[in-house]
């Protein structure tokens, strides 16, 4: 496909002038982008900046208003992300687009335009197989999605893209549900499809030590604008910061100490099974009091999702106790929860921390359902 005729180096995909507007809003204005074969080309920029809006029109989803992109030298005009897998850009997306319920192969191969009518799941399960030896990848392609940790996640999006022919990757922000031992092997991965000629295009919010190690440019976006392209060679955390946010930054690190206060929440020997009915609590205890921020570390999988399910209320607690200012409240609903005072954000924001239909309104009074003070026989009241 693509790269048969081109050379590590060579220009791959190439972006001359895109302008794309929004109401209100020019969500890129007048870019200049280019990715190489072989090339890990990180892009920057601030929340809204307009990242996720070029990655789109690169992969066809969105139609410039202005501008043209040029695949090995050729011009194009993407109708959909149809015409764009087909030439070889793949596009992982920044919230997760798989099926719960499917498992981990037909995940994969759902929807790929040349699947056909009859299902081979040997044959593809041989070529997947292939793709995750060559870059490191390990999944279990017979388990469910909703049983996959975020990493592994990942791992099957960006297979879903690789399995479609993708040369060109592009990832938005790949790292940012990812734990620091996960984002190892996203980034050994990643280096192992750059030395076999991918061209990959990582776009990162804020973590500038990935983009310092693994890229070999950099572009910065700002308000809509390309304010930068460097090679990272020339890159310190300080320029890029000082690019990103247009002034220059003072990096803070001094703390209060805070006093410890009253204990508001303690775990007695908790233990609770996994959906896959392992034991992935095992008679765990501590305490929190007011002033703390208490950090829980581990490799995913290891039990955190499910200790913050049972402190939520969402997961039930096989033995072992909770107490909020010492009320038991193990047996508690997780509706019960939050009104003495438990908030709790998923590691899923989208999937099941919002509904992305709902307007913000809609979204933030979601709880109250039962008080008067925004509720009356059931209908919100919006003022
Ligand atoms: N579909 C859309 N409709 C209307 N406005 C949009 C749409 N998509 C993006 N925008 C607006 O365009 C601007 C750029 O958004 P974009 O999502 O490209 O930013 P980003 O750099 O990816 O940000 P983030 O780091 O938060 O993902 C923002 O002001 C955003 O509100
Ligand atoms: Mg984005």
């Amino acid at each position: 496909m693509l790269l048969d005729d081109l050379k590590r180096g060579d220009v791959v995909l190439e972006a001359r002038g895109i302008t794309k507007r929004f109401p209100g809003v020019v969500a890129n204005n007048k870019i200049d982008f280019e990715i190489k074969a072989g090339e890990i080309h990180a892009i920057l920029g601030e929340n809204g900046a307009g990242k996720t809006t070029l990655m789109k029109v690169l992969f066809g989803q969105y139609r410039p208003d202005e501008g043209e992109i040029f695949v090995g030298g050729t011009r194009v005009d993407f109708k959909s992300p149809l015409d764009a897998i087909e030439l070889g850009i793949g596009m992982v997306h920044q919230h997760r687009k798989l099926i719960p319920a499917h498992s981990v192969i037909e995940n994969i191969i759902l929807g790929h335009p040349k699947a056909g009518r009859i299902l081979n799941l040997k044959r593809a399960s041989q070529e997947i197989d292939y793709l995750c030896d060559k870059y490191g990848f390990t999944v279990d392609l017979k388990a469910k999605v909703w049983q996959l940790s975020e990493g592994e996640k990942q791992a099957v999006e960006i297979l879903k893209a690789l399995y479609r022919g993708a040369e060109v990757l592009i990832m938005d922000e790949p790292t940012s549900a990812l734990t620091p031992l996960e984002t190892e092997k996203l980034l050994t991965s990643i280096e192992a499809m750059s030395q076999n000629n991918l061209a990959i295009v990582p776009f990162i919010t804020h973590k500038l030590p990935i983009v310092l190690r693994i890229s070999d440019r950099v572009t910065v976006l700002r308000r809509g604008e390309v304010v930068s392209c460097i090679s990272t060679e020339m890159a310190t955390e300080k320029s890029l910061t000082e690019e990103l946010v247009g002034r220059d930054v003072i990096f803070r690190t001094e703390r209060k100490v805070v006093e410890r206060g009253e204990e508001i929440l303690r775990v007695e020997n908790l233990s609770a099974l996994s959906d896959k009915d392992f034991q992935a609590l095992n008679s765990v205890s501590f305490s929190i009091s007011e002033g703390e921020i208490f950090g829980i570390a581990g490799v995913s999988g290891n039990g955190q999702r499910e200790l913050v399910e049972v402190l939520a209320g969402l997961r039930e607690a096989e033995s072992g106790k909770v107490f909020l200012y010492d009320t038991d409240i193990t047996s508690e609903s997780s509706s019960k929860r939050w009104q003495l005072g438990i908030g709790y954000i998923p590691a899923d924001r989208i999937g099941v921390g919002s509904i992305a239909d709902f307007s913000l309104v809609d979204n933030t009074t979601l709880n109250y359902y039962f008080d008067d003070d925004y509720y009356h026989r059931g209908t919100l009241d919006h003022k």
